[in-house]
């Protein structure tokens, strides 16, 4: 499949070369190719067990994580490739910032979740972590509901709340790249529209890649969509066209729902 062409060549942020992906001596990502935009949404979809959270993994090596897991071809991010051995794995997740299908604060303070990542740098000082929270609580559209008790527990935070306090951990450390993996699962559909809308905000400023099982939100808040299956890309394209008028026929029983 020629996916080379879809990006325009001067919007391309990260360029997947060749990936293929094994546990083991399973291979659940086969040599996969495609571009994703800078400042857009790009959209992964595709049935249970396909390769989606393990395809977003390999984008900030988080795989790395796992023993068993071993990786071939490239990821280029700005033009570097990832994976290359003396890459500073610590630079790049904080470039590469990453929320998980399941709100996961810390059981700290909604200040302490945020200005976590950030008391690493010793030289800031109180005042600017007070800045940092404000600012990331207000991207992540949680300030005004937080902020007259910015110390009390994450945890007694609604679900929606929690996720939105994730989004803004994640933003805290001015990451460029933000990898979703089904954000809105956990959380109902009150919240998960705030949680759409924001994701529609934040590619003003930030690359986003957000794996969902739901067509309708691929569709409301993606600009490219992705259609794995079984480890393989089977169709990459503007979320529009995906949507109206797949070039394969398992992409549109996918998103007709007659599969998966
Ligand atoms: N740590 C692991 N070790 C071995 N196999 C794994 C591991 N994680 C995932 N797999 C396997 O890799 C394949 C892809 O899994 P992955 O979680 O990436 O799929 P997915 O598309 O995200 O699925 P879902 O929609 O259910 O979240 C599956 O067959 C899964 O069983
Ligand atoms: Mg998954």
């Amino acid at each position: 499949m020629e996916t080379n062409l879809i990006v325009p060549a001067g919007e391309i942020k990260i360029v997947i070369d060749h990936l293929s992906l094994y546990y083991g001596s399973k291979q659940v990502l086969k040599d996969i190719s495609l571009s994703i935009p800078e400042k857009k949404v790009t959209a992964i979809i595709g049935p249970s067990g396909c390769g989606k959270s393990s395809f977003i993994r390999t984008l900030n090596r988080m795989n790395d994580l796992i023993p068993e897991a071993r990786v071939e071809g490239r990821v280029l991010v700005d033009g570097e490739n990832i994976y290359d051995k003396d890459v500073d794995l610590v630079a790049l997740r904080k470039k590469v910032g990453m929320v998980f299908q399941k709100p996961n604060p810390f059981p700290k303070s909604i200040f302490d979740n945020i200005a976590y990542g950030l008391r690493f740098d010793r030289h800031r000082r109180q005042a600017e972590l007070e800045q940092i929270v404000e600012r990331s609580l207000r991207q992540a559209a949680l300030w005004d509901e937080v902020k007259d008790r910015l110390h009390q527990n994450a945890l007694k935070l609604s679900g929606g709340q929690q996720q939105r306090l994730c989004i803004a951990r994640a933003l805290a450390v001015e990451p460029e790249i933000i990898l979703f993996d089904e954000p809105c699962s956990a959380i109902d559909p009150i919240a998960t529209a705030r949680v759409e809308e924001l994701i529609h905000q934040l590619k003003a400023d930030y690359t986003v890649v957000i794996v969902t099982h739901n067509m309708q939100q691929a569709a409301r808040v993606s600009d490219y969509t992705a259609f794995l299956w079984l480890g393989e890309l089977v169709e990459y394209n503007r979320t529009e066209k995906i949507f109206t008028n797949p070039a394969n026929k398992m992409t549109e029983d996918y998103i007709t729902g007659r599969f998966g």
